[in-house]
């Protein structure tokens, strides 16, 4: 009986263990089981990073500007995002939180330590038809894009960043998307990436965020919709 229910035990903590480490990137980030997150499809799932892609959506976002830390910006952009669903808005209308929230990175190529950054948020699906204007919010729709997207865990700290940022990069290396990558990334800011973070600031457990290099395969040999 004990035996059994030991082999029991073992058998459920390896199932779970294969379940687990089998779908770390088809698991859901948890806050998308409460909150709303934007949908996409898998178009490739290769090793140590996955390529997405995001139909055409609504985003809101301030207007990019300047900083020397990403902590910080992310911080000062999701602010006045806030400020905006919680009906700060020409509609005086409250719009429900949704997750990620994407912070984008255009690190400067000078000698100055600024970079460019783009804080945004997806906008509800029941609001993208008609979604609150509001001044100092930049509210759109943007084009159908790829992502190469890494996932990690941990808080997003100015340190932390860079090495994930770098992993990815070398994950894609030599791949068939590579190329059609770096072409995204050699646009008006040089490299461009983005932090995708699925938590807020008091969750210490289950915590997902995610680098994502965003890039257009439309006009290149790499990808025919089907
Ligand atoms: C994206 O659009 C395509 C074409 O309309 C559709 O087949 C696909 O299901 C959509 N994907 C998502 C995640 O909504």
């Amino acid at each position: 009986m004990a035996v059994a229910l030991k082999k029991l035990k073992l058998s459920l903590l390896l199932s779970l263990f294969f379940l687990v480490s089998a779908s770390s990137f088809a698991k859901v980030p948890p806050t998308c089981r409460r909150i709303e997150c934007p949908s996409y499809d898998v178009i490739h799932a290769g090793d140590g990073y996955e390529i997405r892609r995001y139909n055409s959506t609504v985003w809101a976002s301030p207007p990019p500007f300047l900083d020397t830390s990403l902590v910080e910006a992310t911080r000062t952009g999701f602010r006045r995002l806030f400020d905006y669903i919680q009906g700060k808005n020409d509609y005086n209308q409250k719009i429900e939180m949704t997750a990620p929230v994407v912070t984008e990175v255009a690190p400067s190529d000078g000698p100055s330590s600024e970079s460019l950054f783009v804080v945004s948020f997806y906008v509800p699906r029941k609001n993208q038809v008609n979604p609150p204007p509001a001044s100092g919010i930049v509210v759109g729709r943007v084009k159908p894009v790829y992502a190469a997207v890494r996932k990690f865990g941990e808080f997003v700290r100015d340190n932390n960043v860079g090495e994930q940022v770098a992993a990815l990069k070398a994950s894609i290396a030599g791949t068939e998307w590579s190329s059609a990558i770096e072409k995204s990334q050699r646009g008006v800011h040089g490299s461009v990436y983005c932090v995708a973070q699925y938590n807020d600031p008091f969750e210490f457990d289950d915590r997902v965020n995610e680098i994502w290099f965003l890039f257009d395969v439309e006009n290149g040999r790499h990808f025919v919709e089907s």
